[in-house]
Order: structure tokens, then C-alpha cells, then sequence
């Protein structure tokens, strides 16, 4: 990645249309949703909130909010398969920008190539430590002293990708991996929709592994 890589654009004039990928509580979608609602996040909509899982209860909010919903379930069906539907469907909603959002599935190269620097991620660790699952427990057991969560762009390789903005709390003397869980999601809250407010700005680039502001005379 470079910084002549464009990075997500909407199109002149209109809204950065998110297609927003979950399967489980939500509860970083819900942050999301509520930003924008309450307009915090300008410039920005979610065109349609899909889930791999039935009933994960992230879905049932994203009805109950009134927002466009698709289920399209990957249990039991080839990678590549379920994730041209998906793509097929983010597209069907003109989608500027995919959010994973608690989606517990690895992307197909394919969805990569279909949304390149298009796909953004949230990892309760501060990467690249602690990837992969249960990090928070991980970070716990492994006794660090600052926690956080990280968004980034989605490579290939797991929870890797060039790094948008992080966010660190203190480990406390009284936390145990579930306090520390809690806390960290309350920084996930936060850190998604800042990242977003970022990419949506288009006054990022990416400058090998990083991302970064571009100087006044080159956005002039
Ligand atoms: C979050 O901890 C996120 O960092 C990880 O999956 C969890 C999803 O939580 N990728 P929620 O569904 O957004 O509540």
C-alpha cells in the first residue's frame, strides 16, 4: 500500500455509505449508529447492516433502528461462495466502506480485491499484539500494563493491516480480563466511529504501513 492507493470516497456530494458485517451483539455497531444519529459522525450513513448468523441480536437492533438489513448465513458453505453474496449484496447497496464489526469470519481474497483499503476492522488489543481470539484475556494473562483496541485496514493476514488509530487504557490493580474486557469496549466505542470520522475526512493517505495526514500544501 502507498499513498497514491486511493483510500474510500463517496460520491461527490453524497454520503460515505457504510455496509456494516456483524455476527453477534452489536454492541460496536450500535456505537456507530448512534454517532451518526446524533450527528457526530457527518457525511457518513449505513446503507445496509449484514450478518452471517440468523439471529445474532446485533441484526434485530439494526430492524429495530429501522436500518436496511441482509442475512446471509455462512454456516456450512464454501468461503469463497457466501462471500460473493456478500459482496454481491454490499454492492447491491452502492457501499463506499465495509465495517467488521464483531464479524467472526476470515474474508476470501476475492472480497479483498472486490473493497481494496475498503475494509476496516476493530481488535480489542493494541496491535500487533496479542491478534487472533480471547486478546483481551490474552493481554491479561500475559500481564501488560496498557490495553487498548486498534482499527485498522483488513490485509490478507489476520488482524494485520495498516493501523487508522488505536486507543490505550491502564491495566488496574483490580481489573480481571472481564473488567478489562468491559473497559476496552468502552474504547471501542469510540475509537470505531473516530476511525470512520478519518477515512470519511479524505484527508488520510497511506503511506506504506501508515496512515496519515496529509500536509496542507499537498491537500491544497
Ligand atoms: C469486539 O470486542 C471487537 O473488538 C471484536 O469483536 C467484538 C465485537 O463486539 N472484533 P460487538 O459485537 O461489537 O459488541
Amino acid at each position: 500500500m502507498d499513498g497514491s492507493i486511493p483510500t474510500p470516497q463517496a460520491a461527490p456530494g453524497a454520503p460515505l455509505r457504510l455496509g456494516v458485517l456483524l455476527s453477534g451483539r452489536g454492541s460496536n455497531f450500535l456505537a456507530i449508529a448512534e454517532n451518526i444519529r446524533s450527528g457526530q459522525l457527518p457525511g457518513v450513513e449505513i446503507a445496509v447492516t449484514v450478518s452471517n448468523v440468523a439471529d445474532a441480536p446485533g441484526l434485530a437492533a439494526a430492524r429495530q433502528l429501522g436500518l436496511a438489513t441482509e442475512t446471509l448465513v455462512s454456516k456450512g458453505r464454501p468461503r469463497a461462495q457466501h462471500d460473493d453474496d456478500v459482496i454481491a449484496c454490499l454492492r447491491q447497496h452502492r457501499v463506499d466502506l465495509v465495517v467488521l464489526a464483531g464479524y467472526m469470519r476470515l474474508l476470501s481474497p476475492g472480497f479483498l480485491f472486490a473493497f481494496p483499503n475498503r475494509i476496516l476492522n476493530i481488535h480489542p488489543s493494541l496491535l500487533p499484539a496479542f491478534p487472533g481470539l480471547d486478546a483481551q484475556q490474552q493481554a491479561f494473562d500475559y500481564g501488560v500494563q496498557l490495553a487498548g483496541c486498534t482499527v485498522h485496514f483488513v490485509d490478507e493476514h489476520l488482524d494485520h493491516g495498516v493501523i487508522i488509530l488505536q486507543r490505550a487504557i491502564p491495566v488496574l490493580p483490580t481489573d480481571d480480563a472481564h473488567s478489562l474486557a468491559d473497559r476496552i469496549l468502552a474504547q471501542e466505542h469510540i475509537a470505531y466511529s473516530e476511525a470512520i470520522a478519518r477515512v470519511a475526512s479524505g484527508q488520510y493517505e497511506l503511506r506504506g504501513r501508515r496512515y496519515v495526514l496529509r500536509t496542507k500544501v499537498e491537500l491544497a
